[in-house]
């Protein structure tokens, strides 16, 4: 049987998972591709580490180079994370001839373009499909079975450490701090752990997702972006009781003024279905015109999804080189940049909650400066005082435009009456 070789750089969480597939699964993945994936080298700066499992002798080192330099290896696996050394790995391994698959969204998402240029120009694929949504195919959804559609709009949870963490704290009401720890001990979190929490690793995603979705390439660095370390228990608690879960949604919608393309704690319905998708699953609910709404959930992070999708695409770049096909174009356009709507265009409904003094008159003046703004009330709830007087004033707005929105808040903030900074979530209805 023929043997296509495989060098894998990074024997982490998601290496370790790797390696125990290959392993596990060898002969049902030899079956299936009619060729055997044989793993010839693993590089990892530690060689020490207890993974849980052993290799072959002499397949660790500590030199990277020993992979990428190998005219024998057929595909590199690049499972290090981050930005450097990373680029240059990828790019000498392309230069040397192989196929490599990534599971690193920081690097695509910032540097992609660089890189998937490269790859057009000597004909090798970047297989990524682990750089979203963990388990869920959702690159090859877009790319394979949902290729004939004009997509018009994506909702995700993206990321699973944000869900897992609203989840706990919902659930459980353990604090934010001690959900984190969680999260780093189940190898959901990046080594970063503020690139989850401040939505850096769904922007990166909605970056991906944008580009191959709307056929052109999205500036990650253009994208809106707010993450979930503002979000308290005290508005978890509200907005239940309003029937809503706050999400960390990263939203990718058609618009005339261009791709809105943003990462938001985010009120969703309790009767949508994104609403019930907790913990470290994520979901993508898609819009085509002719495939109409899909939705698609699976565990978004951790060992065994993640890997799996890795291997996955060592077996579809296992099938290009069986085929011997080297002509095939990258999977996401470079040629063309994504027209990216401003955030001070959307339209959409909001939650204020805004604390004040509790004096006669407050309300009239917050509601006579949304008003003058244009933004309409839909409801207000007026709940149980603070301490020293203070009541928090709950409103959910009507649909009203960002940049009104903004201006309305910032004069509202500015109110004598009006103590500590008010707090705004996005609804997606
Ligand atoms: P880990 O930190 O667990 O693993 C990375 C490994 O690479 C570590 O063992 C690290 O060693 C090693 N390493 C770092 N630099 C080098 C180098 N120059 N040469 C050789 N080895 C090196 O990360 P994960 O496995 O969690 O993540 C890997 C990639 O997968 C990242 O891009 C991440 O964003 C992505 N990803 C992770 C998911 C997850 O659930 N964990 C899910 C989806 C994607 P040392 O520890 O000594 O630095
Ligand atoms: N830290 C990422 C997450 C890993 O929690 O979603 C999966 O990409």
């Amino acid at each position: 049987m023929k043997e296509i070789k495989i060098g894998l750089i990074g024997w982490g969480t998601v290496g370790a998972g790797v390696t125990r597939i290959l392993q596990k699964n060898s002969a049902l993945i030899s079956r299936r591709l009619g060729a055997r994936l044989r793993l010839v080298r693993v590089a990892d700066l530690n060689l020490k580490r207890d993974r849980g499992m052993k290799l072959a002798p002499g397949i660790l080192t500590r030199d990277a180079a020993r992979i990428i330099e190998d005219p024998e290896i057929d595909i590199v696996v690049e499972l290090i994370g981050g930005l450097d050394p990373a680029e240059g790995m990828v790019i000498s391994s392309l230069r040397g001839g192989k196929r490599v698959v990534t599971a690193n969204k920081a690097l695509l998402a910032e540097r992609g373009k660089t890189l998937f240029r490269e790859a057009g120009q000597v004909r090798r694929r970047i297989f990524f499909e682990a750089s979203v949504g963990g388990g869920i195919p959702i690159i090859k959804i877009i790319r394979e079975g949902l290729s004939a559609n004009r997509i018009s709009s994506i909702l995700g949870i993206i990321n699973g450490t944000t869900n897992y963490i609203l989840t706990r704290m919902s659930e459980e009401g353990i604090t934010l701090a001690a959900a984190v720890r969680g999260a780093k001990k189940a190898g959901y979190a990046e080594k970063n752990p503020a690139l989850d929490l401040e939505g850096i690793d769904s922007a990166h995603k909605l970056a991906l997702l944008s580009s191959l979705a709307f056929g052109g390439w999205a500036d990650f660095s253009r994208i809106y972006r707010e993450g979930i370390n503002e979000i308290t228990d005290e508005d978890i608690a509200y907005t239940a009781g309003l029937g809503y879960t706050i999400k960390l949604l990263a939203v990718a919608k058609q618009s005339p003024s261009g791709a809105d393309l943003r990462v938001h704690p985010t009120l969703v319905p309790r009767r949508h279905l994104l609403s019930a998708v907790n913990g470290i699953f994520n979901a993508v609910y898609l819009e085509g015109d002719f495939s109409k709404s899909q939705i698609f959930q699976g565990e978004g992070a951790g060992q065994g999804p993640t890997a799996s999708a890795v291997v996955a695409d060592l077996m579809e770049a296992g099938r290009e080189i069986l085929s011997g096909n080297d002509s095939t174009p990258p999977f996401i356009a470079t040629d063309r940049d994504l027209k990216l709507a401003p955030i001070g265009e959307v339209v959409c409904r909001h939650y204020l909650r805004i604390p004040v003094i509790d004096r006669p008159g407050v309300l009239a003046r917050i509601a006579s400066i949304l008003g003058a703004g244009g933004i309409s009330i839909d409801s207000v709830i007026q709940r149980q005082r603070y301490k020293r007087g203070l009541v928090p004033v709950i409103l959910m707005t009507n649909q009203a435009r960002e940049k009104a929105l903004q201006t309305a808040l910032d004069k509202i903030s500015h109110l004598e009456v009006v103590r500590g900074t008010p707090v705004r979530i996005r609804v997606e209805d």
